[in-house]
């Protein structure tokens, strides 16, 4: 049996040093007495983007991306889908267990309770243009609920941690609501506390005058898409809660800095742009000469709801949503658009450039067809993935915020730009 070190033999100074590994990785830190003199920093890893680096331990969010598994704290993300509701997995992915039929009773009577906003929200709504986009508002808006709630600045009070939590999960589908009617200009709708988290957002969307039913198929496919978006470990948008949040931020300005990048559409703009491809591409018949164009365009044009950074297999979610949407489109109509996207995973699936990168659907291929059945307007769409996620960026915060390791986030750089030189004055230069 050999030893858990690495045997590191430095060519420049024919010197070897034996790190350390723990649980599959070796210490960035432990890299640093590797000197080339005196003067010499010390070695550093280069890792753009993070590709091959842990910047925390998790125990929310397991994924195995070879194999296309999905666990929150332990629970396979299909059995979650089918017998769970949002908010008992927001509970499970927050504190770790399935709350007990009181501590559930407990929750969701917090969360209704708090889903209410300052009045004043409504005037900040008010002063974007008519046709802002929906996450811009969000943003901004969830970056002002800090200056209601200033108390959320005791970031390491565990009991205020988890009232800024009730207030974001709730606040969300009603800011959420808010930015939709302002775009379409209807009065804004109120929380109704007798409906359920996504029938009450549901109801906040689309009631006009008169009485709303919530249609319960509707309903349960809001609740499964939320449960399949409520975290996905070291993504961008959680990265950037997790680094905001390391500056000891309060938890409102941090999620808007997560919302901020789940805005991106190689994030979770993603499934508003997979929604515009199917349109361009307008036929069936197109789908091949799109594939071509992809192919050619040497990475510039995408395949959007393609590929992934983590998963190189199918995306477990989107088998899921791809097996709900035909339950949703028996009650809303089939989404036309479903036909070219079914074609363009066909085509994709076996076509030998997306084979050899392990290009598979992710969870946005699919679920825009169904947001857009359910009525929802596409640049909606990033709204619906923040929504739910709030719950898995509070989650990995909190997280953070407890872990011993964690410090302010502050990576290295290797500074390529000029060596020192003198200010050169204005008339002095070519
Ligand atoms: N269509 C065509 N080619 C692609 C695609 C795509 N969707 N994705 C990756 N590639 C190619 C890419 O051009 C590169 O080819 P080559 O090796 O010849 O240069 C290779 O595959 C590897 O791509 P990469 O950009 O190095 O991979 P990455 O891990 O950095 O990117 C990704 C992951 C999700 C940003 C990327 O696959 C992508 O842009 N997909 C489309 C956008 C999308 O659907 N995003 C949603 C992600 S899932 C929701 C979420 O978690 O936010």
């Amino acid at each position: 049996m050999g030893k858990d070190t690495l045997s590191i033999t430095d060519n420049r100074t024919g010197k070897t040093y034996e790190i350390p590994i723990q649980e599959g990785a070796i210490r960035a830190l432990d890299l640093r007495q590797i000197k080339n003199g005196p003067d010499d920093f010390g070695l550093m890893t280069y890792d753009p983007a993070f590709t091959n680096t842990a910047a925390c331990r998790s125990r929310i969010t397991f994924i195995d991306g070879d194999k296309g598994v999905l666990l929150y704290r332990g629970y396979p993300i299909q059995e979650l889908a089918e017998k769970s509701t949002y908010l008992e997995t927001a509970y499970l992915i927050l504190n770790g267990e399935l709350p007990a039929r009181a501590q559930h009773e407990d929750w969701v009577h917090n969360i209704t309770y708090h889903t209410m906003v300052h009045e004043n929200i409504k005037e900040l709504m008010g002063s974007f243009r008519y046709d802002a986009h929906p996450m811009g508002m969000l943003v901004s808006t969830v970056a002002a609920l800090s200056t209601f709630y200033p108390d959320a600045k005791a970031i390491h009070d565990p009991q205020n941690r988890r009232t800024q939590g009730f207030r974001l999960i709730a606040k969300m589908p009603t800011l959420a609501a808010f930015v939709y009617r302002h775009s379409v200009g209807t009065p804004y709708a109120y929380p109704d506390n007798e409906l359920g988290y996504c029938g009450n957002f549901l109801q906040m969307m689309f009631k006009l005058a008169g009485k709303y039913r919530v249609n319960p198929v509707l309903e349960r496919a809001l609740e499964v898409l939320f449960i399949l978006h409520a975290d996905h470990e070291q993504n961008c948008s959680t990265s950037a809660m997790r680094s905001v949040g390391s500056s000891e931020v309060d938890p409102y300005s941090a999620t808007a800095a997560a919302i901020a990048a789940l805005y991106g559409p190689l994030h979770g703009g993603a499934n508003e742009a997979v929604l515009r491809m199917l349109r361009e591409i307008g036929g069936r018949e197109r789908v091949p000469a799109f594939i071509k164009e992809v192919k050619e365009s040497g990475g510039e044009v995408r395949l959007m709801g393609f590929g992934h950074r983590v998963y190189k297999n199918y995306d477990p979610r989107a088998n899921i949503i791809k097996k709900m949407a035909e339950q949703v489109f028996e009650v809303t109509g089939r989404n036309p658009l479903l036909d070219i996207a079914l074609e363009l995973e066909r085509i994709a699936l076996q076509d030998e450039y997306f084979v050899k990168r392990k290009l598979y659907p992710n969870v946005d291929f699919y679920s825009g067809l169904i947001y857009q059945a359910m009525g929802f307007p596409v640049d909606m769409f990033p709204v619906l993935f923040a929504i739910p996620r709030t719950a898995g960026w509070l989650a990995q915060w909190d997280e953070m915020l407890q872990d011993k390791d964690q410090k302010i986030a502050r990576p290295r750089q290797i500074y390529r730009g000029p060596a020192e030189r003198p200010y050169v004055p204005l008339e002095a230069r070519s």
